[in-house]
């Protein structure tokens, strides 16, 4: 059913039209304001207060996730159904995590088994890594992990491996995703090929990008030290096994990785082994088990407070009706560096579409633009926007209380000190006489604070933000987990490639201008 026909969402609407101009501020004279919109989960405190709604907002949209069945689309994606309709396909990241052996199938085939059988591998494959029984050519043991993947099969292994720094051990890990040379050329001057080990990662083997790069530094292994080396620094995870093999990986070092699983949920399966080399297996299993947790909060707590479901509630109240279109990102912990690269591709990848489930356009607005950087280097670049701009932007400040770093603390403090000071700016504002002096505040923000980044708590916060998506997707009644809008540039991109050498295919006036202009300029080099 569409959320925007339901009796629910009219009452929204009408109800919105009473709240819509109200202060935030005055939202806290009602006593139990504050203990309605924050809550503890997992040593994470999620504070949703200071947001342009009201608790009787809150219980609205609770309604209309009740009304338009979110209980049963959540239960189809747990158990399996081919919810991502387009491609015929399940939706089981959620099984990754699962700690017992309660089956799951998929078209009728338990797929549990598979998981603990390849859970099994990267174990033993991790840990002789990590303990230098696995040895490079000449017998050296491995220092260098490189991993070549690009989207999914990048950003989520780059950024927990950050995240966790304080869980790492002695390996040194790489991520190359660009096929921009200049990446490539700095990787291998960084490296020793003798004791580094190239983990290819592409579920579909078919990345142009991953490929071309993988391919380029096997070429080198090849030249330095002859075939037979490859089997020592090539490992790959890919759903397409032959693929895989004809690209020269050997059988054993293939990893798998399964189509019920999207390339952007993917740091729970095999793709995210750059994760258990960082910070070895067991943390990596804390992980999933963060997640694990957050994943049984949304599928059985009451949408009114259902941590997921609140923070997508929000993002559907400013986009479809106060229609702020963008969303920001600031983590407060250089750690989470990555989180906002994370969270673009996680939300507007899935969140990007124009046509609903049953395959009619949209006649609303749908997935929101998703930006940040860290704190407080933000401060100083694109909040003034923030605080006196035009447009409206809620803001996401994630941040740790307890830092690891004891040498320092006078220097969190003070990062603490600016998040709280932000987020309290934004929504108060001051008030000036001198208009270029005026902050007009009632600036919405959600904080989210985590006891300290541990493997359990920052599991718990991806899962969050995957389940967030998964409900903004059902409310819009779009399908979260195709990503058909990438095709078109990458086809176009290999008959460009082709152009430079002959022009072949018709193009409009300024492209061909742009690739004649490319093609002499590589003429002369
Ligand atoms: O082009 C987009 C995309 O398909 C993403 O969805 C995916 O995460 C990324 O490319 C990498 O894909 P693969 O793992 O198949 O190389």
């Amino acid at each position: 059913m569409k959320a925007f026909e339901t009796n629910s969402w009219q009452n929204i609407k009408t109800y919105f039209e009473t709240i819509k101009n109200n202060r935030i501020l005055s939202n806290f004279d009602h006593p139990e304001h504050l203990k309605t919109f924050t809550f503890d989960f997992n040593g994470i405190y999620f504070d949703f207060s200071k947001h342009r709604w009201d608790e009787k907002m809150l219980n609205l949209f609770a309604g209309l996730a009740d009304d338009i069945q979110t209980r049963q689309a959540i239960e189809a994606m747990f158990t399996g159904q081919l919810i991502n309709k387009t491609e015929q396909r399940a939706v089981l990241h959620t099984a990754l995590r699962q700690p017992d052996d309660q089956p799951i199938k998929v078209k009728g085939k338990n797929i549990i088994p598979e998981i603990r059988k390849a859970e099994e591998k990267i174990k033993s494959f991790t840990g002789k890594v990590i303990s230098g029984q696995w040895k490079g050519v000449n017998g050296k043991a491995i220092t260098d992990v490189v991993n070549i993947g690009i989207g999914g099969s990048d950003l989520g292994p780059k950024m927990v491996v950050k995240a966790l720094s304080d869980y790492r051990n002695h390996l040194n890990i790489h991520f190359l995703s660009n096929i921009d040379p200049f990446e490539l050329d700095r990787l291998l001057h960084k490296i020793n090929l003798e004791t580094t080990l190239f983990v290819i990662v592409s579920k579909s083997f078919s990345t142009q990008e991953t490929l071309t790069n993988a391919r380029k530094v096997q070429e080198i292994y090849i030249e330095q030290f002859g075939k037979n080396v490859i089997a020592k620094h090539f490992v790959t995870v890919s759903t397409q096994i032959d693929k895989a093999q004809d690209f020269g990986i050997a059988p054993e070092n293939i990893f798998p990785m399964w189509d019920w699983v999207g390339g952007r949920y993917s740091l729970w399966s095999p793709a995210g082994i750059a994760i258990p080399l960082a910070i070895g297996y067991g943390n990596y299993q804390k992980l999933k088990a963060g997640a694990y947790a957050m994943d049984k909060h949304f599928r059985i707590e009451a949408f009114h407070q259902n941590l997921p479901a609140i923070a997508a509630f929000l993002t559907i109240l400013y986009n479809n009706l106060y229609g702020f279109e963008t969303e920001a990102y600031i983590p407060y912990a250089d750690k989470l560096q990555y989180l906002p690269d994370f969270l673009q591709q996680l939300i507007m990848e899935s969140n990007g579409k124009s046509t609903t489930l049953s395959n009619e356009p949209v006649a609303w607005q749908t997935g929101n633009i998703v930006w940040g950087n860290i704190g407080t280097n933000a401060q100083h670049s694109f909040f003034q926007l923030l605080h006196q701009g035009t447009k409206i932007v809620p803001v996401n400040f994630i941040a740790e209380i307890n830092n690891k770093n004891t040498r320092f603390k006078e220097n969190h403090k003070m990062l603490l000190a600016n998040m709280i000071a932000q987020s309290e700016a934004l929504m108060i504002g001051d008030a000036n006489d001198i208009p270029y002096k005026h902050f007009e505040g009632n600036r919405p923000s959600t904080t989210i604070l985590l006891d300290e980044i541990t493997p359990e708590s920052l599991g718990s916060l991806l899962a969050y933000y995957e389940h967030k998506t998964f409900t903004e997707a059902w409310l819009w009644q779009i399908n979260a987990f195709d990503q058909f809008g990438v095709e078109l540039g990458k086809r176009l991109a290999n008959r460009i490639l082709e152009d430079f050498n002959s022009m072949t295919y018709s193009h409009d006036k300024s492209t061909k201008a742009l690739i004649t202009r490319l093609r002499e300029y590589k003429k002369s080099e």
